[in-house]
């Protein structure tokens, strides 16, 4: 996308009223206002960055994955008033509330998000913080997956937990218990890729990934080109992959 095209979007964002209404079973906004909203925010940046990168001239369909109760959706329509928003997350209520709220399309996921009708031809898919939270075998496969789901040089924008939040675990908050952070820590030395479990039934839990690791699992998706890869890229937070529906391998 040329630069003034993705400026134009951002001038028009900056000014556009951001939809205030929150849901009270949005976990997202117990971190307070600001952090929500400027989380929110930089979701959008992140965004805007990774269109740049792209051959995208417009940006008309979008699938905001996991959408949660909208923390970044809300942006999503401010920033891109006419496109289709998919709204999809395992939790219904947050994807009822983003579709009715954000005036988009509610659709309901499953914990193998392979098995899930996600829909098609999406121009930008963000994936705001899944994978964060999915062993690495679950995740190549979801990205798999998804990547099939974007238009001819769509774009699609993940973010995982890189080396900054091992400063987030140690400092400013855990994530996971601590017998659980060194079963992360050991997968994350030895493969690239950690992961462990919350207590409870499901297999869901917090990843920690090494960017070579990231990159090197997007390399092994056929189709496609891996545009970038920005550490700390959301919110000074996740780190950010950044690929595009474009054949790696295409001809000059
Ligand atoms: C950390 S929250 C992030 C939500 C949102 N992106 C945000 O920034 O506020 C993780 C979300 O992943 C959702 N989730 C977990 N497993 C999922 C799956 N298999 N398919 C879709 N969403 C899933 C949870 O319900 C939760 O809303």
């Amino acid at each position: 996308m040329r630069y003034a095209r993705v400026a134009a979007i951002e001038d028009a964002y900056m000014k556009a009223e951001i939809d205030k209404i929150v849901s009270p079973k949005d976990h997202m906004y117990n971190t307070g206002p600001d952090w929500y909203y400027s989380v929110g925010l930089d979701g959008i940046r992140a965004i805007l960055r990774a269109l740049a990168l792209s051959s995208l001239n417009e940006v008309p369909r979008i699938l905001d994955l996991p959408c949660g109760h909208g923390r970044v959706g809300r942006h999503l329509r401010a920033a891109f008033p006419r496109a289709e928003i998919a709204f999809a997350d395992i939790d219904t209520d947050g994807a009822d509330f983003c579709a009715a709220q954000f005036r988009g399309e509610a659709i309901y996921s499953q914990p193998d998000l392979s098995q899930v009708a996600i829909g098609d031809n999406y121009d930008l898919i963000w994936i705001g913080s899944l994978f964060t939270h999915v062993d690495q075998a679950r995740a190549e496969t979801w990205l798999r997956h998804l990547c099939r789901r974007l238009s001819p040089r769509g774009v699609l924008v993940a973010t995982v937990h890189g080396n900054w939040s091992k400063e987030v675990q140690r400092k400013y908050g855990a994530m996971i218990g601590q017998d659980e952070w060194q079963e992360i820590l050991k997968g994350y030395y030895t493969t690239g890729w950690g992961y462990a479990r919350y207590p409870g039934p499901d297999d869901y839990g917090v990843s920690l990934c090494q960017a070579s690791a990231v990159i090197a699992m997007a390399g092994r998706v056929e189709g496609v080109r891996v545009l970038g890869y920005n550490e700390r890229g959301w919110a000074g937070n996740h780190d950010v992959l950044v690929i595009e529906n474009r054949d790696r391998m295409e001809p000059f």
